[in-house]
């Protein structure tokens, strides 16, 4: 009776043992009834006292009492080592209270940057916006740009062919012609931003990969002054009211006249610098009224309509925009780069 006393007093204390308790309050608690001075212990010890013919009974009482403290002792110890995983995950959990990273979402490359920013220009003007294939057939590329196979101005496009007659576009202009077909004849006003591809070797002012922004309208009665209306809107837009314009007389065989058109120096406002090289003024892009033959061979009669194009290099508009020293910086991802420019 008195080892059924014990027993019950054992489970008990066990059972009430507290689960927060440490490893080591464990081990004592488990020494202090399956240690040498437990009463089990002493039990075993006593057993030469016990009458022989009690001896069995007795020596199967205390197997059974060791057995249930020790089953007692097991779920005790689950039970802390489950608590103590509890607080563990507790403890390093994510606290959603506290702010999070934060993920840059506001940063943008500056090429993404100058290419809403000219679009929006034009979009503005009524310019509707339209795309075009990166890879291109010979054709659009170049014959029904008045770029005829034996025409000099091809060197000037060394290009990536994937088959004698189809190559990645060397420019959006391909894109006029497309547009010229779609509206048959009727007067239109487009601009096509675009990824365009030529075989040169990359270099701090040179991308096999480039992009640019092909602008076309045509109406009647369309002339050189809308052109350059055009272009000075669009330009004092985006590089301040304060800068001059300047067209210059230039080639290109899907346009008569062809222009190049500057802007003055955004560092010595058309003194002459090391900048614009001494000239006060800096090249940001070429165009023209629109050549008869494009016109003619892409379904326009000349005599009825004119119009004018132009071509917008994107990568050289955010070079200048934003002082940015290599061209290859668009394309590299370095965060540190991207970082300095944002939406807003
Ligand atoms: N396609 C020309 C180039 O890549 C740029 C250009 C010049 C486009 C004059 C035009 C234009 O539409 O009228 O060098």
């Amino acid at each position: 009776m008195e080892l059924d006393k014990l027993l019950n007093e054992a489970l008990k204390t066990i059972s009430d043992f507290p689960n927060n308790a440490s490893n080591s309050d464990f081990a004592n608690l488990k020494s202090q009834y399956l240690g040498k001075k437990s009463f089990i212990s002493e039990g075993y010890k006593n057993m030469k006292d016990i009458p022989n013919e009690e001896k069995k009974s007795y020596g199967a009482k205390l197997n059974e009492i060791k057995e249930k403290i020790n089953q007692a002792l097991e779920d005790k110890y689950n039970s802390i080592t489950s608590y103590q995983l509890e607080q563990k995950l507790k403890n390093e959990g994510i606290d959603i209270s506290l702010p999070g990273e934060d993920f840059s979402k506001n940063y943008i490359n500056p090429f993404y940057l100058v290419k809403e920013k000219i679009s929006q220009i034009f979009i503005d003007m009524g310019y509707e916006v339209v795309d075009g294939p990166e890879v291109e057939s010979d054709h659009y590329n170049f014959e029904l740009l008045n770029i005829p196979k034996d025409h000099p101005a091809r060197d000037m496009q060394d290009s990536f062919y994937i088959d004698e007659n189809t190559l990645l576009r060397t420019h959006t202009s391909p894109v006029q012609a497309r547009m010229m077909q779609k509206y048959q004849g009727q007067p239109l006003k487009m601009i096509c931003p675009g990824k365009t591809y030529r075989r040169d070797a990359d270099n701090a002012t040179h991308s096999h990969q480039f992009a640019q922004i092909e602008g076309l309208l045509i109406d009647e009665n369309i002339n050189l002054g809308h052109l350059k209306a055009t272009l000075e809107l669009f330009l004092k837009r985006l590089f301040g009211q304060e800068r001059k314009i300047r067209l210059r007389p230039s080639f290109f065989p899907f346009t008569e006249p062809s222009v190049e058109v500057d802007i003055s120096c955004f560092n010595c406002h058309g003194k002459g610098c090391n900048m614009c090289k001494g000239s006060g003024y800096i090249e940001v892009l070429g165009g023209g009224m629109v050549h008869p033959n494009v016109l003619k061979m892409n379904g326009y009669d000349p005599n009825k309509y004119s119009g004018f194009a132009f071509g917008i290099g994107i990568e050289r508009i955010a070079i200048l925009l934003y002082g940015i020293d290599d061209i290859r910086r668009f394309y590299q991802n370095d965060i540190k780069f991207l970082k300095q420019f944002n939406k807003n």
